[in-house]
């Protein structure tokens, strides 16, 4: 038994690996390309570990996957590969296009042809999950009730067009092919290994180098935020349970103001770091441009994985939060690779060499 995950050296999905390597025998091929946001060195502590094996290499590309695929003979593909940033999404959407509309369709038929040709009983066990977002659904007004999996799709930036794009490419590919499938569809995540670009790990790290903690606009977006091995656990769990061809809603009912957010990273560290100068450090903040079509609030109905799969997040926001904050504080190594740039040397230290 081998699962391939995709884009499992990026945020989301190195957590997988690490969670699902400390209490699973069954290895992993990790096929990922290594873009800006994919950082083997997030995995370090996997080194010489037999169970995982890893690939550099573009989802797009149909020979390599086929032959991993062949090679491999795993019994279930999970696709976390994405470009996943919307601010770059915007300032750049050809490589979101790219990876997440063309890349996906061709992993499709790369795993489409795998699995077509499979004995009767593994075709009828293999599961394609497709890691998906809140964000294909579009902005809720202030009243509006959360997102559940019939809502319809109204993505706003290219980012979450292009993973609309995706998921229905996953669902057609089921309806017409039988090929079986599986999407989550989640809300933010935030946790260790959180590349810094995005809300939670950038205001940790401007607030420790005493920089600037920029919020768009007037800060009263509102997100809904799950701790990422809570997303992991929900994957695990529609992976071996959820219902075929179904999409799962996956959030914690955390929502809340971004400028909340950014009061509450200040004050923990606050509290386990303080300023030198014994200020607080929201005095940091600064608002700044809004996002170009920024949505106004995401809020996910997670009803349907709670009733039908019995999953629960195990961490609340509070929890979380500070398990984050105290995380970045202990691994100032990494963040300082990753601004460096240094991060990206690890790939030619740790396998190109060998
Ligand atoms: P990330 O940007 O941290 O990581 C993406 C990974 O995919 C990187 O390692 C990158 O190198 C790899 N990749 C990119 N293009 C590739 C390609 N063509 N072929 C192979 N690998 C490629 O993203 P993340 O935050 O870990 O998100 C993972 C998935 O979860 C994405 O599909 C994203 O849309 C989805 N998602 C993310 C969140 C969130 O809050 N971060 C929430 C819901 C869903
Ligand atoms: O909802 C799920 C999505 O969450 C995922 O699909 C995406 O991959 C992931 O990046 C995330 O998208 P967001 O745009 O919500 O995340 P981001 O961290 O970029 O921004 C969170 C909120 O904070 C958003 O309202 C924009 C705001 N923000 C962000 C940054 C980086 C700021 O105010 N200032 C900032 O500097």
């Amino acid at each position: 038994m081998t699962l391939l995950v995709t884009g499992a050296a990026g945020f989301i999905g190195a957590n997988f690996v690490l969670d699902w390597l400390a209490s699973s025998q069954e290895p992993i091929i990790n096929l990922d390309k290594l873009t800006y946001a994919g950082n083997l060195e997030t995995l370090s502590s996997l080194q010489g570990d037999a169970r995982h094996v890893f690939v550099q290499g573009d989802i797009g590309d149909a020979e390599l996957v086929s032959r991993l695929l062949a090679e491999h003979q795993p019994r279930a593909v999970l696709n976390f590969a994405a470009e996943s940033h919307v601010d770059r999404s915007i300032h750049g959407p050809v490589d979101f296009i790219e990876t997440n509309i063309v890349g996906t369709f061709r992993l499709l038929e790369s795993v489409r042809g795998y699995w077509s040709a499979l004995p009767e009983s593994r075709k009828s066990a293999f599961r394609f999950l497709h890691v998906s977002t809140d964000e294909v659904y579009g902005s809720l007004a202030k009243d509006d009730p959360a997102f559940a999996e019939t809502h319809r799709y109204e993505p706003n930036s290219p980012y979450s067009a292009s993973k609309a794009a995706s998921d229905h490419l996953v669902r057609a590919w089921h309806h017409t092919y039988g090929l079986p499938v599986l999407t989550t569809n989640c809300s933010n995540n935030y946790g260790p290994y959180h590349f810094p670009e995005k809300l939670i790990p950038l205001m940790i790290v401007n607030a420790l180098a005493g920089k600037p903690l920029p919020v768009y606009g007037d800060g009263m977006q509102i997100r809904d935020w799950l701790y990422v091995k809570d997303h992991c656990s929900a994957i695990r769990r529609v992976l071996e349970a959820g219902r075929l061809g179904e999409t799962y809603n996956v959030g914690g009912w955390n929502e809340k103001p971004n400028i909340e957010i950014v009061k509450t990273v200040c004050a923990l560290l606050d509290e386990l770091r303080p300023r030198a100068d014994g200020q607080p450090y929201a005095q940091q903040i600064s608002y700044v441009t809004d996002r170009p079509g920024h949505d106004r609030r995401y809020a996910i109905d997670a009803h349907k994985i709670e009733a039908e799969l019995g999953w629960k997040p195990a961490e609340t926001f509070e929890t979380g939060i500070r398990k984050t904050v105290q995380w970045y504080l202990a691994n100032p190594q990494w963040v300082s690779n990753v601004q460096s740039g240094a991060y990206r040397d690890w790939v030619q230290k740790q396998y190109q060499a060998s």
